[in-house]
């Protein structure tokens, strides 16, 4: 009997082993993951749905660029007209910052671009100070053709994809970076560039994770975020999350010195009600060093200087 049982126990040994290589599951194939955001922001009292059920990571697969985007909710009400850059309402002071102003309202144009549910701006060109928000939409197949790698980033955060950036805010975030080095902090890019369809699957993400409501005010939909121009990005330290950055010395050094480099704190405390996000220590835009300095030196939005807050 334990003779008769060893010798099918071999042969069923042998079937398995077979089958291994047969199937090639021998060699555990892992999905890839790609680590995004940390969308568990703040404390309880300020946003306490966003820390039900944090989500670090979402699969390669889920994350590819050239995905199609996934099902939006659609929009309770047709998206409004985008409200013109007036350059004689705009806080911009020295004549060249006037000039700036001046030119980006002419370039910032809207096409209604068929597939689009709003009209949206497809040509960006060298226009620095385009301005993308809510109701300022950027086309869904916008995608600057200088975009570069920004070589300093937090291991484990993006893709080689979202590690990119325009080249003249990819040479700024480089001497920003150089810059901190100097007094000590070593701050690196966490995401820069990201497609039309990077930013549906990483909205949509946060929309299950911590509901619309919640999501709107810390995540910009497909298409109205500025990461789309390459011309922004969430700076970071290695090991720290994203909202952790918050109460860390170098979101001072930050604060105090981006604009030095052109660049500016794009959802600044207190202002949610005008750029239609909380807080983001982490989210620094680039314009250039003009504007960053007058809009620095009046602790203003990018809405605010523009001239445009409906
Ligand atoms: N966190 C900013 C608003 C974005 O998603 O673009
Ligand atoms: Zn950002």
């Amino acid at each position: 009997m334990n003779h008769t049982i060893g010798k099918y126990g071999y042969l069923l040994a042998a079937l398995a082993f077979s089958a291994v290589l047969l199937t090639g599951c021998g060699a555990k194939q892992e999905e890839p993951k790609v680590v995004i955001e940390n969308p568990k922001y703040l404390n309880e009292t300020e946003a306490p749905a966003f820390e039900k059920t944090p989500a670090e990571t979402v699969s390669a697969a889920a994350a590819k660029p050239d995905e199609a985007p996934a099902a939006q909710a659609p929009k309770e009400e047709p998206a409004p007209e985008p409200a013109p850059i007036d350059a004689g309402n705009s806080r911009a002071q020295s004549e060249e910052a006037k000039a700036l102003v001046v030119r980006a309202s002419s370039m910032q144009s809207y096409d209604h671009a068929e597939g689009e549910d709003a009209p949206a701006v497809s040509v960006v060109d060298d226009n620095l100070l385009l301005l993308i928000n809510k109701t300022h939409p950027l086309s869904s197949d916008y995608k600057a053709d200088d975009l570069q790698t920004v070589a300093k980033f937090t291991a484990g955060v993006g893709t080689d994809e979202t590690h990119q950036m325009r080249r003249v805010a990819a040479e700024a975030l480089q001497r920003l970076f150089e810059g901190a080095e100097k007094d000590g902090y070593d701050i690196r890019l966490r995401t820069g560039y990201r497609s039309y369809s990077y930013q549906s699957t990483l909205y949509n993400n946060y929309v299950k994770n911590n509901g619309k409501e919640a999501a709107d005010r810390f995540s910009a939909q497909p298409g109205e975020s500025e990461h789309q121009t390459g011309l922004c990005c969430d700076v970071g330290v290695t090991g720290v999350s994203l909202t952790g950055f918050n109460t860390r010395d170098e979101a001072v050094w930050i604060a105090a010195h981006a604009h030095e480099y052109g660049f500016i704190l794009r959802y600044p405390e207190g202002k949610e009600d005008i750029t239609g996000y909380m807080y983001e220590s982490w989210h620094i835009r680039y314009v250039g060093e003009v504007i960053a300095k007058e809009i620095f030196e009046q602790g203003l939005t990018l809405e605010e200087y523009l001239g445009v807050t409906d």
